[in-house]
C-alpha cells in the first residue's frame, strides 16, 4: 500500500471573490444546494467538534437538520459526551467534508440549545422507532451487551403502545451560531481557493481570501 504515491489533481473549479456570496449563510445555501444536486451520501453529515474546558478535545458525526441566517442546527442527547463538552464549553466548529466536489466548509462558532418546544416537535416527526432509541440509548454511557440495547427498547415499545411517546428531557436540539466560516474549494497545482468570512461587532460579515 504506498499512500504517498497516491494523489489526484482538484479540476472541478476555483473560487472567485466575485462568486462569493455577500454573506455565508447565502454562500452556505448554494453549496448545500449543489450538494443535495450532486446526489453526494448523506450531503448533511457534518463533523462536529468540541472541547472541554482543560482541552480535550473530541469529534463525531451529527446530521444537519436546518440552517438559516441565525445557525446551524442538529440533535442529540443533552448527556452524552459532546452534550456534556458543549455545556462546559459551547465553542464547537463544524466541518463538511464534501469531497465530491473537492469542497469543504469550516464553521466556528458557540452552541446552545434549541427552545424545548422546537425539539419536541422535531422529536415527533421522527419515526417511532427513532423516539424510542433515542430514549432506550443513553448515548456516550457504558452498555454491556447489544442484548439489554434491545431489551430497552422492547420494554419502552410495550410501555408506550398505541400512545404518545413524550419527548425526553436529556434529548433535543443545539443550534451553532457561526462566527467564522470557511469556504474551500480544491484547486489545480495544490493552489486551493480559500475564502473566509468573520463576523464583525457591528453584525456584518467580512471576507478575506487565505492562502492555501
Ligand atoms: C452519518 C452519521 C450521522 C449521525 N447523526 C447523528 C446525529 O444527528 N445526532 C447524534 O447524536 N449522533 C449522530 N451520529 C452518531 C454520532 O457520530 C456519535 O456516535 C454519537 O452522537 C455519540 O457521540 P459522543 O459520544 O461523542 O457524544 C451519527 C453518526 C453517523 C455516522
Amino acid at each position: 500500500m504506498d499512500l504517498q504515491a497516491m494523489r489526484r489533481e482538484y479540476l472541478q473549479g476555483g473560487l472567485r471573490r466575485r462568486d462569493m456570496a455577500s454573506n455565508p449563510h447565502e454562500q452556505f445555501a448554494e453549496w448545500m444546494r449543489q450538494a443535495i444536486e450532486m446526489d453526494i451520501i448523506d450531503p448533511t453529515a457534518m463533523v462536529l467538534a468540541t472541547a472541554t474546558p482543560d482541552g480535550d478535545i473530541s469529534q463525531r458525526i451529527v446530521l444537519l437538520k436546518g440552517f438559516d441566517a441565525e445557525g446551524f442546527v442538529f440533535y442529540s442527547n443533552y448527556d452524552s459526551r459532546k452534550g456534556r463538552a458543549m455545556t462546559a464549553n459551547p465553542r464547537v466548529s463544524l466541518h463538511f467534508p464534501w469531497h465530491a466536489l473537492e469542497r469543504q466548509v469550516i464553521v466556528a462558532g458557540q452552541v446552545d440549545r434549541i427552545p424545548e418546544a422546537r425539539s419536541a416537535e422535531y422529536f415527533h416527526s421522527r419515526p417511532r422507532e427513532s423516539q424510542l432509541a433515542a430514549i432506550a440509548s443513553e448515548q456516550s454511557q457504558p452498555v454491556p451487551d447489544r442484548d439489554a440495547l434491545e431489551q430497552a427498547f422492547r420494554r419502552l415499545e410495550k410501555e408506550y403502545a398505541g400512545r404518545e411517546i413524550p419527548a425526553p428531557d436529556d434529548w433535543g436540539g443545539y443550534i451553532v451560531r457561526p462566527e467564522r466560516m470557511e469556504f474551500w474549494q480544491g484547486g489545480r497545482h495544490r493552489l486551493h481557493d480559500r475564502f473566509e468570512y468573520q463576523l464583525q461587532a457591528g453584525g456584518n460579515w467580512a471576507l478575506q481570501r487565505l492562502s492555501p
